[in-house]
């Protein structure tokens, strides 16, 4: 079943073309988001929602907070987004003109099925983005659009993770179009750009031997940090879950603003840090943040894994190594910055020895509380 793969992480990981575009497939009509599934609501109600709530754990929260960024710029919508197990468990303000999203690969995580039921009593709306058919989530929600990553085996989540940021964006841009808050025209840019995707994650995954070398150069490092601004913050924090799931290694993710509110005490000569840089192409003064942190901690001697444009000549000359990945638009960055962090934690636990499918501790679904 692994078709020659020497993991189901590494086929997982190698599917993330087909992920996306097979989430994409039918959904795109005329430069237009078609996803029947969101029907159920009526543009009106849509239209009429004041608020958004994500709710999902692990991976599944992390393609939330993504999404979090995209939907409020395109459909200028609040949203926020919370672990299902801190929603359920305090008295958060629900109204029926309140959305919640609950992001689940599996469609069985207890937290996130017993938060969609809390939220839907109270009076919410409830939208799933699950992988899984049938499952329980979609079950219990008004709606859902699935994703289409295919089965997703291994332990650590990686195809689905991709495929959810693809779900919620085509959820964002039809949500636009219902409020009128992106004209015809801008909506077909995004999903153009959308629909190019799968093709720059293949050009990613051929920089997996970079990452591998990286990695096995890497097998006794016992602390690795990873940080981010604006959507490569998210990633960021993924890129850690998966190192800590996967390798067992202390593992932090930082918003690469927070570094001087704390952070930056824990850099010592040698100390491995990922940063996600964002393209300098759409704000310079991002990129700029981001470059200025980079040379912060190396002043302090951290050894720098620069997650950056192909070209992007100003991280050059303060990074140990770059791992480059193709042009895209900001929002769409995470997809394709991800894929090298994935790479990254399951070759260390390989050269580790470890299982990279089943992690020690874990199970694939969480079905208790
Ligand atoms: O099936 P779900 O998407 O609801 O699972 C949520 C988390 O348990 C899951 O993403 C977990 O964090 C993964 N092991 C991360 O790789």
């Amino acid at each position: 079943e692994k078709g020659g793969w020497s993991s189901f992480m590494a086929k997982e990981v190698s599917e993330q073309p087909d992920a996306v575009a097979n989430t994409i497939r039918g959904r795109i009509h005329d430069g237009a988001v078609a996803v029947p599934e969101l029907t159920a609501f009526g543009d009106d109600a849509l239209a009429a929602i004041r608020r958004i709530t994500i709710i999902g754990c692990g991976t599944a929260a992390y393609a939330g907070i993504v999404a979090k960024y995209a939907i409020e710029k395109w459909a200028g919508i609040p949203v926020e987004v919370e672990l299902s197990h801190e929603f359920r468990y305090r008295d958060p303000v629900i109204t029926d003109d309140t959305l919640v999203i609950s992001i689940s690969q599996s469609g069985e995580t207890m937290d996130t099925l017993m938060a969609v039921k809390f939220a839907g009593e109270r009076g919410a709306k409830t939208l799933s983005i699950c992988n899984t058919q049938g499952a329980t989530i979609p079950r219990e929600s008004d709606a859902v659009i699935y994703t289409h990553a295919g089965p997703e085996v291994a332990v650590a989540s990686t195809k689905a993770f991709v495929a959810q940021i693809t779900a919620l964006y085509l959820f964002g841009l039809h949500l636009a179009r219902v409020r009128a808050s992106l004209s015809a025209e801008e909506i077909a840019v995004e999903l153009h750009e959308l629909e190019g995707i799968p093709e720059k994650l293949a050009t990613v995954l051929r920089t997996g031997e970079i990452i591998r070398q990286l990695a096995h150069w890497m097998s006794d490092t016992r602390a690795v940090l990873f940080l981010g601004r604006h959507v490569g913050f998210p990633v960021a924090l993924e890129g850690a879950l998966k190192l800590k799931e996967l390798a067992y290694i202390h593992a932090e993710g930082f918003a690469a603003g927070e570094l001087k509110h704390g952070p930056i005490a824990l850099i010592e000569p040698g100390q491995p840090v990922f940063v996600i840089v964002p393209s300098p192409r759409h704000s310079a003064l991002l990129h700029a943040k981001v470059v200025s942190n980079i040379q912060e901690i190396r002043a302090r001697g951290a050894r720098i894994i620069a997650i950056a444009e192909q070209g992007d000549a100003a991280v050059l000359p303060f990074a140990d190594e770059v791992i480059p990945i193709p042009l895209a638009a900001p929002l769409f960055e995470p997809i394709l910055a991800v894929v090298p962090l994935q790479i990254f934690a399951m070759e260390l636990a390989t050269a580790k020895g470890l299982d990279v499918d089943q992690p020690r501790n874990l199970a694939k679904s969480v079905t208790v509380e």
